[in-house]
């Protein structure tokens, strides 16, 4: 075991993720999701996020810690979700976080959330290390971030309207494939034509901002033309469709930005980053290019508490120590002054 022994918690959203991590060693990583608990309403529901967090925080603390073999006085940290995101739901975390390392006698670290993003690549690939562009792609952010160094970001581009995972997410919802979307629309994509339909690819002139909301109103006005027509195609084109055109626009403005900063690295997070065809067109674009490639699993795209323990350790040894006052914030920004 090497570094320090940190306990990572995430609530910003709809999962309880905790871990312990030594170094850039995942000691235990657990996950309380709640996607059941939102599935009804077709999407995250804060009131009930913030209350399934209560619910589920000290199981999640207590199955981390045994799974990983530690006791709490052992912990040399406690790092939890800070901002940005639902504000009950970061509340419960954060609280739980704070209150706990006090009780420890421990320092407490407040993380961004998107930050905790930037991490996860460095617990599985040690060569990962800024200058990098990374692409971060969730439920509720899209953003091509330059990674100077760590510690020092520039968000170069970000989505005017719609995050990616929102924009999958709406339109699943609207296709009646279920919650979340994104992973229901890469399932239902397998073996579909993507080339039935060109859909829209926006903001081609703004090259590192995105915008999702002209691709929904597209797809619903194409799909109800086609039943109107009864010549609705299959369902695997249609969502290879939608995919490609997200992922079209993904792919060329990372690079864009790789190619505007001169960096040799790429590196992505968040739930998008779990699709399978995302992942395949970064890979192919980036061997094409000579540029290495960094992508967590899976696992560690989607919101989890290793990647809040590990920049917690970063933070930890810059000194930055969150004061026993701070307050959760839902409009962190990652290059903020
Ligand atoms: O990072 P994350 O777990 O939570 C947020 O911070 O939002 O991302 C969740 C988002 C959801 O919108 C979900 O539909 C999307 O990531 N997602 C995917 C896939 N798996 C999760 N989108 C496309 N393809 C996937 N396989
Ligand atoms: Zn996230």
């Amino acid at each position: 075991m090497s570094g320090p022994l940190i306990l990572g918690i995430e609530t910003s959203c709809d999962e309880t993720g905790v871990a312990v991590v030594a170094g850039h060693e995942v000691l235990a990583s657990v996950l309380a999701t709640q996607i059941e608990a939102h599935a009804r309403f077709g999407g995250v529901v804060p009131e009930v996020a913030a209350r399934a967090h209560v619910e589920a925080i000290r199981p999640m603390v207590h199955l981390a810690l045994r799974q990983a073999g530690v006791h709490s006085d052992q912990l040399d940290a406690v790092a939890a979700t800070q901002g940005p995101g639902l504000i009950g739901a970061l509340m419960v975390g954060f609280s739980f976080g704070k209150a706990l390392a006090w009780s420890l006698g421990a320092p407490f670290v407040g993380i961004d959330h998107m930050e905790g993003h930037l991490f996860a690549p460095r617990l599985e690939h040690e060569d990962f290390s800024p200058p990098a562009v990374v692409l971060l792609v969730s439920g509720g952010h899209s953003q091509i971030v330059h990674m100077r160094g760590w510690g020092s970001y520039e968000v170069m581009g970000a989505t005017i309207d719609d995050a990616a995972g929102e924009a999958f997410d709406k339109l699943a919802r609207f296709m009646g494939l279920g919650f979340p979307g994104g992973p229901a629309i890469d399932r239902a994509s397998e073996g579909g034509d993507p080339s039935i339909v060109d859909f829209p690819r926006a903001l081609r002139d703004r090259p590192y901002d995105f915008s999702f909301s002209g691709l929904k109103t597209s797809v619903v006005t194409y799909l109800e033309k086609a039943k109107e027509q009864k010549s609705v195609p299959p369902l695997a084109d249609v969502a290879a469709a939608i995919q490609e055109a997200i992922v079209d626009v993904l792919v060329d403005k990372t690079f864009q930005a790789v190619e505007a900063t001169g960096v040799s690295r790429v590196a992505g997070g968040g739930g998008v980053l779990a699709n399978r065809r995302l992942r395949q067109r970064l890979q192919e674009e980036a061997d094409r290019r000579g540029v290495a490639l960094h992508l967590p699993s899976p696992g560690l795209c989607t919101d989890n508490g290793a990647m809040i323990a590990a920049a917690g350790e970063f933070r930890l040894e810059r000194g930055d120590i969150t004061a026993w006052g701070a307050d959760v914030s839902s409009s962190l920004r990652l290059d903020a002054p």
